[in-house]
């Protein structure tokens, strides 16, 4: 949601800025714009769409300046406008501000600024925040204490970068909420929202806690609390090269990401799988082994894809490991009254580690005295510092904003940790190492069925121009009947529903005539015969069954309209070879449509608002 870039040090801003923008622009692209210090004024330049509309606009013009920030909106408060994209200026045009998050006290400052005189030009929450800054600058207080001040007024969350043309040497951030990162380069020194936009310009970073504020100057940064008490703060290091945020020749990245696979897998794995013991080994848990094995409950919690992949880990963790688990939606976790105490344990999910709801769910189990652990793919991020324990997905950066790669990484660790807690309760080892080896081969079986793309392209061709799609599933193949379904209506814009099999005859049957494409995903397992009933209840209404089916399965070919084979493996495990052809469908569908796969309209790859 929204991203923030900012430069300072001895070159002209703009090039980074724009560069920084582009690779931030998967968390939001409906408006941007960037602000430099140039000749002891602020230069200011707009634009409603996408970062190469503004870059187009900056060819025209002759902005240079050593100190500069940036924005890409996805708008919250106003449409967008060039007068609500950022950056937002005060009412003498001397300080700037780019600003993610949501101030929920907007209205109330609003009001308050303009019967002081204040006028505002947009009609988002952001704008207060610069006149607020003004306003405190205007009686007398300096810069750095005037923001200081106009934060601790405001309810709500902000990253925010602030520049101001009286301190040409000096960029401010501040965190509560939203991420921020400053990046730590040779005489230059840049701040940005991830630590996408620094790759390449330097692999030291350090990543901002709620409540802290970084004074960047060329030379130098120092962080304080909002109460101006300094922190030392630690520098980390950034892994990620330049291949990991290219397209790397693929048309988008959800097809380099989706191919990437294979790989991704691999480097989830690595180093955690013991083959000769049937176990894992995963650093970031094993000192808070204990709580997570003598849990009472357990409590998944995540949203949208990542939430796909918690209903998974229940259906694990309760066959395998023998504790009762509850999968909650992190964006109504906090608005109920959850059971929960000291010996619950909270698993939050999420890709990019910064999901608002997520967070707070993490904050709420917190309170109640839970123990809260992080499986997160960004190093760094809010949720991996804010819980207890962790394990990384060690996906790589995820960029495509339908989430693919960060799903099977997430299947995986969950299927990690399964295999790690039941060998501690009651898997055997042969039974332990069988699951090893399942887990070993599926990057190569992954690899098989994305071999299988031209005819997955052939198939979303007959099927580009439907309306509506029906995924259904059983068992582990249902969570995967609601991420294929959600692959396909968020970058296709197709209506489509998931469904476990067996309840379609509640409903969803009435939706069935010879116009509806249902997926089934009917893999050799133990419901196998079940949905092979389900499959005759929807031709018994002319529906159009396509399955994913296990290879060599020729039986099913008959019953259906097309067939996708997949390799066979382990029941627990199909969900990681059997969405890989409901990722491509939804993409060859989406591309066939013209839809933007990458950035689909209304979403955001990182949603940190409420
Ligand atoms: C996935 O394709 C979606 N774009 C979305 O549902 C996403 O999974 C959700 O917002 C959670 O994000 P997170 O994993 O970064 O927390």
């Amino acid at each position: 949601m929204c991203g923030i870039v900012g430069y300072i040090g001895t070159q002209n801003s703009v090039p980074f800025l724009i560069n920084g923008l582009k690779r931030l622009e998967y968390r939001g692209y409906d408006s941007a714009g960037i602000v430099v210090c140039q000749e002891h004024r602020l230069a200011v330049q707009k634009s409603v769409g996408k970062i190469a509309e503004l870059e187009a606009k900056l060819t025209h013009s002759n902005m240079d300046g050593k100190c500069g920030i940036g924005h890409t909106r996805w708008a919250t408060h106003g449409e967008p406008t060039e007068n609500n994209a950022h950056p937002h200026l005060d009412g003498h045009g001397k300080i700037a501000l780019v600003h993610n998050g949501i101030i929920e006290n907007y209205v109330s400052l609003r009001k308050e600024l303009v019967s002081k005189g204040h006028t505002f030009k947009s009609e988002t929450d952001s704008e207060i925040l610069v006149h607020l800054f003004q306003e405190y600058m205007q009686n007398g207080t300096d810069f750095i204490e005037a923001i200081r001040r106009g934060l601790s007024t405001v309810k709500g969350t902000y990253g925010i970068a602030v520049i101001c043309s009286a301190h040409p040497g000096l960029i401010l951030a501040a965190r509560r909420g939203s991420p921020l990162v400053v990046g730590h380069g040779n005489g230059e020194n840049y701040v940005a929202s991830d630590a996408a936009p620094l790759v390449g310009y330097t692999k030291e970073v350090t990543y901002l806690d709620d409540g802290e504020i970084a004074l960047v100057t060329a030379d130098n940064v120092t962080v304080k609390t909002i109460d101006d008490q300094v922190i030392k703060k630690a520098i980390m290091s950034i892994e990620a090269d330049l291949t990991a945020i290219e397209k790397s020749g693929y048309d988008h990245f959800m097809l380099k990401e989706i191919m990437e696979q294979p790989q991704t897998l691999r480097d989830t794995m690595r180093g955690r799988l013991l083959l000769e013991e049937g176990t894992t080994k995963l650093g970031g848990i094993e000192h808070d082994l204990e709580s997570l094995l003598y849990s009472r409950r357990i409590v998944l919690t995540a949203c949208g894809t990542s939430w796909h992949a918690a209903l998974l880990g229940e259906y694990m963790f309760e066959e395998l490991v023998g504790i009762p688990v509850e999968v909650e939606y992190a964006s109504e976790f906090r608005y109920r009254n959850p059971i929960l105490s000291s010996d619950s344990t909270v698993i939050a999910l999420s890709q990019s580690g910064e999901t608002a709801d997520t967070l707070a769910a993490i904050r709420e189990a917190k309170r109640k005295s839970s123990k809260v652990f992080g499986i997160c793919n960004v190093v760094g991020s809010s949720i991996a510092r804010e819980t207890d324990a962790g394990v990384y997905l060690h996906a790589g950066p995820e960029i495509g904003v339908a989430s693919t790669k960060a799903f099977t990484s997430q299947v995986t660790v969950l299927a990690l940790v399964t295999l790690l807690l039941g060998r501690m309760r009651s898997i055997s080892s042969s039974a332990g190492r069988q699951i090893a080896q399942a887990l070993q081969a599926i990057p190569d079986q992954v690899e098989k069925v994305l071999e299988k793309r031209d005819q997955i392209q052939v198939l979303a061709q007959e099927l580009a121009d439907v309306r509506n799609f029906l995924y259904l599933g059983r068992g582990y193949n249902f969570p995967v009947a609601l991420e294929g379904a959600l692959k396909l209506k968020e970058i296709s814009y197709i209506h489509a529903e998931g469904y476990p099999a067996a309840e379609m005859k509640h409903g969803p049957i009435a939706l069935i005539d010879e116009n509806m494409p249902v997926i089934v995903i009917a893999t050799r397992d133990s419901v196998y015969e079940k949905i092979l009933s389900n499959i005759q209840e929807v031709r018994a209404r002319k529906g159009k069954v396509i399955a994913i089916a296990t290879e060599g399965d020729k039986e099913i070919a008959d019953r259906v309209h097309k067939v996708i084979y997949v390799p066979e493996t382990m029941e627990m495990l199909n969900p990681l070879v059997t969405i890989i052809p409901l990722q491509l469908l939804a993409y060859y569908i989406a591309v066939l449509r013209g839809c933007n796969v990458d950035q689909p309209r209304n979403l955001a790859k990182s949603v940190t608002v409420e």
